[in-house]
């Protein structure tokens, strides 16, 4: 599967994923393992970086603690697709979701567990049904699977290619 899509140019043009992590996940690793699992955010990066190569696709990496710091990063609109785990702010944030939808990218909802199955309070997501696929429960699985699947997308052409700033020549 190729991850590039023909601009009108007739360059080829690399999906540009933003990964982005909300509260308390920068603590990955120790935080909860039993939840959590043992892998840090570091290495979940990794392995999402690594097949990011195999599929063609660039990524950028953004996690803060901060709701309006999250905010101002989706505000740069650097991105064609983002990865979201809001953690937290997931069953809390009216202002990331409309901070998601006013930068109008296709994103997938990750999360490590599974909310539905924990405390009732984590049943709701502001997310949901404003992305475009999820995935939860699956640990670090669950980003490489929305990797593929806005992969997927680009390939489809279901993405548009939102700047032209990044087009390489054909080849
Ligand atoms: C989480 C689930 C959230 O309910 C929680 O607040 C998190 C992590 C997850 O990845 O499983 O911080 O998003």
């Amino acid at each position: 599967m190729s991850a590039t899509e023909p601009t009108r140019a007739g360059a080829r043009r690399v999906l540009r994923v933003l990964v982005l992590n909300g509260p308390n996940l920068d603590l990955l690793g120790t935080r909860e393992p039993t939840i959590y699992g043992r892998e840090t955010l570091g290495e979940i990066n990794a392995g999402i970086a690594a097949r990011a190569l195999e599929l063609g696709v660039t990524v950028a990496f953004f996690q803060s603690n901060h709701e309006g710091a999250l905010i101002d990063r989706l505000h740069q609109r650097d991105f064609d697709a983002a990865i979201v785990n809001g953690a937290g702010l997931t069953h809390t944030s009216v202002s990331l979701r409309d901070a998601l939808l006013a930068v109008e990218r296709p994103f997938v909802e990750v999360h490590l567990s599974d909310p539905a199955t924990r405390e009732p309070f984590r049943r709701v997501s502001f997310l949901e049904d404003v992305a475009v696929a999820r995935f939860v429960g699956l640990h670090a699985r669950g980003y490489t699977l929305a990797l593929e699947e806005l992969a997927l997308r680009w390939a489809s052409g279901l993405i548009p290619a939102r700047a032209r700033d990044v087009e390489a020549p054909d080849g």
